[in-house]
């Protein structure tokens, strides 16, 4: 079952996706929460954080478990998912940092890094709330199109255009990651409840595509069709085509 949002604008979609994830907290305070990196949730985490510090919300008891890390990057490198979750969100509120799980970026042996993630988030007792943005073509986490539905974390090799748009952040080609970790479609649709958030017209098409089209692994999120539980945060601008369509 899907429930979608209409949010005016980015700052209505951050809060509304924060009132989702802290009605979540508040139920369960010793939650586990799937986390996302991006630019899509940064606006949420900042919010979070603003209710935090306001007294509102306690993340003492909270575990959270990342969907990707790049492989071969330290916690301490700035391009690291790692660091983006403590800088955007970790440093910020009582979490208690033990509890917070990113990949390995420093395990080379991929299968490894991917056994340990997956036992991970059995040990804490699978996820409550899975939080996810979506790429322009419909991917979720790495889970790029044609990727198979069945998998559980595994190593993905990145696109060449999301190596190209990373160069930058690096002082040269070699330091740029070409692979990184990331949940699979299963421990996706594993979550008892999923959260996803979308913003600008960019994402107007995936978006369509995954809620109301063929369920196919060209497209990723649309798997999440078959999910019981999701909850879609989205500005007008990326539900334009589905309001367009006469859908919502
Ligand atoms: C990357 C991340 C995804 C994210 C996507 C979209 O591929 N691995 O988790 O959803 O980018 O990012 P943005 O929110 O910046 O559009």
């Amino acid at each position: 079952m899907i429930t979608i949002y209409k949010a005016k604008d980015y700052q209505d979609m951050s809060r509304k996706a924060a009132n989702i994830i802290s009605a979540q907290i508040i139920m369960k305070p010793n939650c586990v929460l799937g986390l996302a990196t991006g630019s899509t949730p940064i606006g949420t985490y900042r919010q979070l954080v603003e209710w935090y510090k306001k007294g509102d919300l306690d993340f003492s008891k909270v575990t959270s478990v990342n969907l990707d890390e790049y492989k071969g990057l330290s916690g301490d490198n700035d391009q690291s998912y790692r660091y983006f979750m403590n800088t955007n969100l970790f440093d910020h509120v009582n979490i208690d940092k033990t509890k917070t799980f990113v990949p390995n970026g420093l395990e080379k042996d991929s299968e490894k890094a991917c056994a340990e993630y997956n036992e991970i988030i059995q040990s804490v007792g699978g996820i409550d709330m899975q939080l996810l943005g979506i790429g322009g073509n419909g991917h979720i986490g790495f889970n790029e199109p044609g990727l198979a539905f069945e998998q559980k974390t595994h190593c993905v090799d990145l696109t060449e255009s999301t190596i190209q748009a990373n160069a930058r952040f690096f002082e040269s080609m070699d330091d740029v990651p070409k692979q990184a970790y990331t949940m699979g479609i299963k421990n996706i649709m594993s979550a008892k409840k999923i959260l996803l958030v979308a913003t600008g017209e960019n994402k107007a098409e995936a978006l369509y595509q995954s809620l109301y089209g063929k369920i196919t692994p060209n497209v990723p999120a649309s798997i999440l069709q078959l999910h019981n539980d999701v909850t879609v945060v989205a500005d007008e601008a990326a539900l334009s085509l589905i309001i367009k369509k006469g859908e919502i």
